[in-house]
């Protein structure tokens, strides 16, 4: 079923005039003007079956029959991403499929630190470094950094079986590897070696609903969700993260805006960090921590 254009005026008869209104009708559901844009070129794409960036080609052409359907579901708060089944990350097209975890702008920052990171190693004679990605999703961080620095190992573990497969279609044409398994359990054959282990774990607290809908609503709970305070997830990744790396082994963790604080104090207390600091993210908050040479505080 297709649905009408909404508006009381002149139908539009060009996909340019068609976006237009289509966001005027996105800022309307109270979506933010920019990515209201972003959504319908992306909603747009899809219809016309071209990728974003070769819609422009398209804008005097007509508008499709499914572009306003597309539009009223988004402006019921579904997010564009699940409405087409993929999501752009840094350049590059992700498969999603339902109970699987839409990437997020923010985490782009944490796989550019990642590659700086990694430039850095090369220049300090380590040649192929190792890197994992705890709670790897759909790949987001695993398979960019394995496109963008092909010379590292790049190892992913997932717990979802359908995030696992979509993270495994997408790894296609890297060497990253995606196995699946509880992050918490990963990789002991890794233990001490590992150069860089990045992570976005679930770090919302229970019962706090200050995300959008569109995460609260169609991210799989799983993603998201991780006890009273949300540290419960990064207080497992703390220790498996410390368990992989070697001494001056570093550890990019994206957490929440509110745990700018709780969480470099977890992990200064544990006593296994030479450094542990965040900072905010477009949205977020990354931790940076430094393993140090010991096994740490007692519990
Ligand atoms: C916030 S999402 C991040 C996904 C991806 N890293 C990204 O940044 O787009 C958290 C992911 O952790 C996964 N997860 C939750 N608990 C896990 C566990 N114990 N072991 C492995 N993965 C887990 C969820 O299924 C979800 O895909």
């Amino acid at each position: 079923m297709t649905t009408a254009a909404p508006t009381a005026g002149a139908t539009p008869t060009t996909l340019a005039a068609a976006l237009d209104l289509a966001v005027e009708r996105l800022v309307a559901a109270g979506i933010g003007e920019a990515a209201a844009r972003d959504d319908a070129r992306l909603l747009a794409a899809h219809a016309v079956r071209v990728t974003p960036d070769d819609l422009d080609g398209q804008l005097r052409g007509p508008v499709p029959a499914d572009l306003w359907t597309y539009v009223e579901r988004r402006a019921a708060r579904e997010p564009a991403e699940r409405i087409v089944g993929h999501a752009w990350f840094m350049g590059h097209r992700f498969e999603l499929a339902p109970g699987v975890f839409v990437p997020k702008p923010e985490t782009a920052e944490i796989v550019d630190d990642a590659v700086n990171r990694l430039h850095g190693l090369f220049q300090a004679g380590i040649r192929s470094p190792l890197v994992v990605d705890l709670c790897a999703g759909p790949g987001t961080m695993a398979v960019s950094i394995a496109r963008r620095v092909p010379r590292a190992r790049v190892y992913g573990i997932e717990l979802a079986q359908a995030a696992v497969r979509v993270a495994v279609r997408n790894a296609h044409g890297t060497e990253a590897k995606i196995v699946q398994g509880d992050a918490r359990d990963a990789f002991p054959e890794l233990d001490g070696t590992v150069d860089l282990v990045v992570t976005n774990p679930p770090y919302i607290p229970i019962g706090l609903r200050t995300s959008s809908p569109e995460v609260l609503n169609y991210d799989p709970p799983l993603a998201l969700w991780a006890g009273e305070g949300g540290l419960q997830m990064i207080r497992a990744m703390e220790l498996t993260a410390s368990r992989l790396l070697r001494p001056g082994g570093v550890v990019l963790l994206e957490h929440g805006g509110y745990q700018l604080e709780s969480v470099p104090r977890l992990f200064a207390g544990t006593g296994r960090w030479n450094a542990a600091a965040s900072r905010p993210t477009c949205n977020d908050g990354c931790l940076t921590a430094v393993r140090g040479e010991g096994s740490g505080r007692a519990a």
